[in-house]
């Protein structure tokens, strides 16, 4: 009898153990890397970010970054932390700038924030 219910008890225990597991904790680390998001310093690699500025960025920023239809990035690294350059390319703003949300890869997108935030 006892047994029967011991059995009971720990399978239950062992279901809400798995349940916790599998759907809360991952949430959690989900939170917690979204609020603690940084641009990881990678080396740039200013030939492909220059590039990948002439062919999409260049007709709105200017050829010398001066601004043109959009504002001028040639100091962007000292008005914009990398994180708020990352946002606005990926996302693109109000004002104007469009996303590039599934134009740019996540390597393309950090070597052209890390490229970008060098601008001072
Ligand atoms: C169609 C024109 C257009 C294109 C193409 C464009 N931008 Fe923009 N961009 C804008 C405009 C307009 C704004 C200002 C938006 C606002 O303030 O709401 C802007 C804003 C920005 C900002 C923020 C500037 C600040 O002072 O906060 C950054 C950074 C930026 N663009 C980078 C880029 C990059 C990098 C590319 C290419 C991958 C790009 N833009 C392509 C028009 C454009």
């Amino acid at each position: 009898m006892h047994k029967w219910i011991m059995a009971t008890l720990l399978g239950v225990a062992g279901l809400l153990a798995v349940y916790l597991l599998t759907f809360n904790l991952p949430e959690k680390e989900e939170h917690v890397a979204e609020e603690q998001f940084t641009v990881p310093d990678t080396p740039v690699d200013a030939a492909t970010a220059e590039a990948f500025y002439k062919s999409n960025c260049m007709g709105c920023h200017g050829d010398q970054y001066q601004g043109a239809m959009g504002p001028a990035l040639a100091n962007i690294g000292s008005l914009r932390s990398k994180e708020e350059i990352y946002k606005t390319v990926l996302k693109g703003k109000s004002g104007g700038m469009p996303s590039f949300e599934g134009k740019i890869t996540e390597e393309e997108l950090i070597n052209l924030t890390n490229w970008l935030a060098e601008m001072k």
